[in-house]
């Protein structure tokens, strides 16, 4: 046992060694396929070699510690990456049946389908209706003023903050709480008519009432979105996914059931993890 257990540690480091997930890296209905994805800065390696796939309608969680890729996977998936200059990634990332990657994929429509809600609120200097109505405009989703109007309703509705904001539309959505911006920017996300959500550390901002109210949208949410969310905090992570994938230094160590990942870890660096041993 101890044996094995150096061969792991040692493993972690060796760059070119083929890595194998533990657990259940695929799911009988993908809306992501994810194949030997690999990830340089420049020289350093930052994520070797993830196969995972993300389900349909499924909240998951990526959690590890600080440094182990979670944010630069998640970016991967909706090309993210390709605003830093020296970032490489090789590997299929499948919607579809359709590689994003592929050099005609039209990128603005995949960060439609894509979306993204980063760890610090950051809604637009414009008025709250224009925070929403930003992506609908770009992808000409609305025909008139009173359709656009109903997906700025709808939008607001949907990312629980419409009985909130209704009678002020036209005030700046900086002006709003940390956890209302952030619910901006989900129904800003929404607004585009996505198919899946990435999320990072979406509540690491918010006090303790505004994270319940997040986690509480979230699962909403899953009825029509998937959802991809990395959390430093395995309670948050707990409450809100049905799978969890664990990344350790780059690497995607073990991936399965969140109560199973929480109760019953297989890999030896999961259960450190989970147990508090390091991290
Ligand atoms: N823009 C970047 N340029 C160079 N290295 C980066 C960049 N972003 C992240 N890294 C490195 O890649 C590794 C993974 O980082 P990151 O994805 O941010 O981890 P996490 O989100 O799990 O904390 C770290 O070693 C980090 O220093
Ligand atoms: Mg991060």
């Amino acid at each position: 046992m101890e044996n094995s257990n150096t061969a792991e540690y040692n493993s972690i480091d060796t760059d070119d060694q083929p890595h194998k997930t533990v657990g259940q890296v695929t799911v009988d209905n993908p809306r992501i396929i994810c194949r030997g994805v690999n990830v340089y800065y420049d020289e350093k390696h930052a994520i070797h070699d993830v196969t995972i796939d993300i389900g349909s309608n499924e909240v998951i969680a990526m959690i590890g510690p600080s440094g182990c890729g979670k944010s630069t996977f998640l970016r991967c998936l909706n090309r993210m990456n390709d605003t830093i200059a020296s970032c490489k990634v090789s590997g299929d990332i499948l919607i579809d049946d359709r590689n994003i990657y592929d050099k005609n994929m039209d990128v603005v429509l995949l960060r439609a389908r894509v979306g993204m809600v980063f760890q610090k609120p950051n809604p637009f200097p414009k008025s709250i209706y224009e925070n929403v109505a930003f992506g609908p405009r770009i992808h000409g989703l609305a025909n008139n003023k009173a359709e656009l109007d109903e997906i700025i309703h709808t939008s607001l509705e949907k990312a629980g903050l419409f009985k909130e904001v209704k009678d002020r539309l036209d005030q700046p959505g900086t002006a709003l709480s940390g956890g209302q911006q952030q619910r901006l920017c989900i129904a800003r996300a929404i607004a585009v008519d996505p198919e899946v959500i990435l999320m990072d550390e979406p509540c690491s901002a918010l006090d303790p009432i505004a994270t319940a109210i997040i986690e509480q949208l979230i699962d909403e949410l899953r009825e029509q979105y998937t959802i991809v969310i990395v959390t430093h905090s395995m309670q948050q992570a707990a409450r809100v996914s049905q799978r969890t994938a664990y990344f350790h230094l780059g690497k995607l160590i073990e991936v399965g059931p969140t109560e199973q990942i929480f109760t019953n870890p297989q890999h030896k660096l999961t259960e450190d993890y989970i147990t508090g041993r390091f991290g």
